[in-house]
């Protein structure tokens, strides 16, 4: 039995980063972990492959689509799916690795197995009891189940199987137009797909910006996506090497169906905590068995934490990792903040989707007098140059003051682009400040100064 300052539950971005901080504050630490790779969902089946596999396939499309236009000749480049996924292993194995390495560093213990809080202060893992004065649950979320659609992994596949197709299906049905369902169903469309994406609602992309969800739509449309909106998938079934996806229509309740070779559940994720000890102990969980805290990550049992995609908010790997640093500090006896309303979300589609801040739905709810700066890359030379002029940016600012209030996005390295605003909101910056300041010609980011210029006397290339 070994004693620690502090046990964290769970090895993804939440718990990785939590260990680290809570070692470099000079408390003792392990950080145990049962799927037997550090990195948790985002290194290992979600954020890193999925961004190499949207890599992959843009790049192949690249060579398809806009290779000739540049005079780059002769390259009918063809699709080796093994080697792809290798190359996506290879990506993720890099960044294990690299986390092991972290921990040896900063003198993380790295516990490996299953977890579960046996008593107060004390984590058993697989058995070996460990003692610890404080204990932080980052166990991470898993695939939500939908009635009527069971994931075999073979005709019915969540993000976990699409990350590792050995060649790529002939029709795809996407249920879901979130971001693992454009994601994921832009990767497969790029490389020959038919994709159809099935959604319940009458837009894609939920949350973000109205403007932003219709443009989007259109733009995938026109790379070959199909959308199917206003539908809810009733069940899927599969017979003959063919599965058939069952919904029904909202406007009018009439039923249709679908047939594909895969079909990918992409309708949300739920809060993992199996195993754990949760009821045992006394702690609390909400009804979407979210494990509940109060605004410092602290659950209603004394010494225990929770951060990440098993307690409320976006589930994010930066916000995960926001709360580990704040929970770390917190228990080193520092303030331990995370700006909640500074939180950037990213649809790594082509083009790429950024939002901070709040929307124009969300300040009309509030009665908050707003202006908006809008600027189109269409605008934009360096934009021009490498196809990418699809898009706009549009900064919210205070009526009154120009404070920035929020920003929303799609165009090239939008999900880049969009941390000059998260900078700026932090310093609490005007539309104005974003304007006086000198940008670098040619980059996408004179954009964002155009938007910003647009909040006054007018943007200079609209
Ligand atoms: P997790 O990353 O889920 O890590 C939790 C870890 O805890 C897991 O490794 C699990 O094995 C371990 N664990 C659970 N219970 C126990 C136990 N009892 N004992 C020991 N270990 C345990 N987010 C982004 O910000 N950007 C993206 O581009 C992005 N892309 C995504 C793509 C896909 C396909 C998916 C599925 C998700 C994506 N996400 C993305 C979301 C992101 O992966 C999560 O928000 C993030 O991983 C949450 O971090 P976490 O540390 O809370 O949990
Ligand atoms: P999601 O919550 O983003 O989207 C699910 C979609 O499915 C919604 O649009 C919903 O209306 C729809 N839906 C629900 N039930 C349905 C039904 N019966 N029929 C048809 N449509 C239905 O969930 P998703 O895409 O699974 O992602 C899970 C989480 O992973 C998200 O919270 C996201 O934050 C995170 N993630 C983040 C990424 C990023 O930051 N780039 C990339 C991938 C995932």
């Amino acid at each position: 039995m070994a004693e620690y300052d502090v046990i964290i539950i769970g090895g993804g971005p939440g718990g990785y980063v939590c260990a680290i901080r809570c070692a470099q504050l000079g408390l003792k630490t392990a950080c145990v972990e049962g799927r037997g790779a550090l990195g948790g969902t985002c290194l290992n089946v979600g954020c890193i492959p999925s961004k190499a596999l949207l890599h992959a396939s843009h790049s192949y499309h690249e060579a398809h689509t806009n290779f000739e236009k540049m005079g780059l000749m002769g390259g009918n480049v063809s699709v080796d799916m093994g080697k792809m996924m290798d190359y996506k292993q290879s990506v993720i194995d890099a960044n294990v690795n690299g986390i092991e390495f972290l921990f040896k560093k900063n003198k993380v213990d790295y516990l490996r197995g299953w977890g579960k809080i046996t008593a107060k202060g004390e984590v058993s893992v697989d058995g070996e009891v460990h003692k610890a004065k404080n204990i932080v649950i980052a166990t991470g979320s898993e695939v939500a189940p939908l009635k009527g659609v069971e994931v075999d992994q073979d005709k019915v596949i969540d993000s976990t199987g699409a990350l590792a197709l050995t060649e790529v299906p002939k029709r795809l049905v996407v249920i879901g137009a979130g971001v693992i369902g454009l994601e994921m169903g832009s990767v497969y469309a790029r490389l020959g797909a038919e994709v159809t994406v099935v959604e319940f609602l009458d837009h894609i992309t939920p949350g973000m910006d109205a403007e932003i969800q219709k443009t989007l739509l259109r733009s995938l449309k026109k790379q070959g996506i199909k959308f199917v909106l206003k539908a809810a998938v009733q069940r899927v079934e599969s017979k003959d090497g063919v599965a058939t996806v069952h919904y029904k229509l909202r406007k009018d309740d009439s039923d249709a169906s679908l047939e594909a070779e895969k079909v990918l559940l992409a309708t949300g994720r739920k809060p993992f905590t199996e195993g754990l000890g949760l009821e045992e102990m006394g702690i609390k969980t909400s009804p979407r068995g979210q494990v509940e805290t109060d605004g410092n990550r602290r659950t209603n049992v004394e010494g225990i934490y929770a951060i990440g995609d098993v307690i409320t908010g976006p589930m994010l790997a930066h916000k995960a990792e926001e709360e580990g640093i704040a929970v770390a500090e917190s228990i080193a006896g520092q303030a331990g903040h995370v700006n909640y309303d500074v939180i950037p979300g990213v649809i790594y589609t082509t083009p790429e989707v950024a939002s901070v801040g709040k929307t124009e739905a969300e300040l009309k709810e509030q009665g908050r007098a707003y202006k908006v700066g809008k600027f189109s890359f269409m605008g934009n030379g360096r934009a021009k140059a490498v196809f990418g002029s699809e898009g706009f940016v549009k900064i919210l600012a205070d009526k009154d003051t120009d404070r920035i209030l929020g920003c929303h996005l799609m165009g090239p390295m939008a999900g880049e682009l969009i941390h000059e605003i998260c900078v700026a909101m932090e310093f609490g910056a005007s539309a104005e400040d974003i304007a006086r300041t000198c940008h670098a010609h040619p980059t996408f980011s004179e954009a964002m100064r155009e938007a910003a210029l647009a909040c006054g006397d007018g943007a200079i290339h609209a």
